[in-house]
């Protein structure tokens, strides 16, 4: 059953019955760190849209982040990788833009726990493409991560698309495989118009303490020790959520050509839509990428 976040008349009937039809974006991973900021940032920038927002609120989710997002925000709880119920929910509200953020993230709970992160990261990823295809959404972007690159080599500034998968963690190695299955629908479907993003780590509000800046933060404030990773001498990027937010709505609406890779914002946004016959599906868009990312 949805939940609803405001404006019941919005889930009362079909997405065919509304007159006129708002443009409707389903975001998933939405009660998460990115994508609760994603929702809150599409109901700022687009007040005339309609957003479902997705979750099977996981460990990581917390349902409270969207409070406040507005009327028109509608939440479905639903797993991603069932694809009986994913498919209903597009026939439902007819999606035109969808982003797919909803991941298990957490790298040391991969590590006790494989298997769900393969099927949110791998699986989920595959039910989305499909759902998308069946539906004949307008453009689908899917959110990877620039951990799937693995760590970059001495004297090498940044990756790109092109870059070898190269993942050293089951969270990684089962984003690798949803990269694949992404690029596998762009060849096979190529009038589908999927979008796939490489971001280094955010930061940013609802975040969960556990994850590196705001454990620093809140240690720091305890008068606790902060943790090293390592010995200490790893570098990573940093990006600010609502940038990345920013350049995923770009990333879901621009109609064509592809969306430049922003150095000085520190993301990779390729738009990735192929023809059969391309023998390269890059762009090389450059930016400067995570040594270790997340
Ligand atoms: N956090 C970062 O620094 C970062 C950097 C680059 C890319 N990413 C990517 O961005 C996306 C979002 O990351 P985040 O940090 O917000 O993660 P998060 O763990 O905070 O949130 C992920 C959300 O997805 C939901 N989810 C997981 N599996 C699901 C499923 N099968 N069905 C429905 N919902 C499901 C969880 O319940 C959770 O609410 C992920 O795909 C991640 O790989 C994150």
């Amino acid at each position: 059953m949805p939940t609803f976040m405001g404006l019941e008349t919005a889930m009362s009937n079909d997405a065919s019955d509304r007159m006129p039809r708002m443009p409707t974006y389903l975001v998933t991973g939405a009660a998460g760190f990115i994508g609760a900021n994603y929702v809150h940032f599409l109901a700022e920038q687009e007040p005339d849209s309609l957003v479902i927002a997705v979750d099977y609120l996981g460990f990581a989710s917390n349902l409270p982040n969207l409070d406040g997002a507005g009327e028109r925000v509608v939440f479905e709880k639903a797993d991603i990788a069932d694809f009986p119920a994913m498919l209903e929910l597009y026939k439902k509200h007819r999606p035109d833009y969808v982003v797919n953020f909803a991941a298990e993230s957490h790298n040391d709970r991969a590590i006790l726990d494989p298997s769900g992160f393969v099927r949110s990261n791998a699986t989920g990823a595959q039910v989305m493409l499909e759902c998308s295809r069946r539906v004949n959404v307008s453009s689908h972007v899917h959110v990877s991560t620039i951990e799937v690159y693995g760590e970059l080599p001495p004297g090498q500034e940044w990756f790109d698309e092109a870059s070898p998968l190269n993942a050293k963690t089951p969270y990684s190695a089962a984003k690798a495989a949803g990269d694949q299955l992404v690029r596998a629908y762009m060849h096979t479907y190529p009038e589908m118009n999927i979008r796939m993003t490489h971001c280094a780590n955010n930061y940013g509000p609802y975040q969960l303490p556990e994850k590196l800046i705001p454990l620093m933060i809140t240690n720091v404030l305890r008068g606790r020790k902060v943790p090293v990773y390592g010995d200490g001498l790893q570098m990573r990027d940093w990006l600010h959520v609502q940038d990345h937010c920013r350049d995923s709505r770009c990333a879901a609406r621009r109609a064509s050509a592809a969306v430049p890779g922003r150095s000085d914002r520190r993301v990779v946004v390729a738009r990735l839509r192929h023809q059969r016959s391309a023998r390269s599906d890059e762009h090389g868009h450059r930016s400067p990428g995570a040594r270790r990312a997340e």
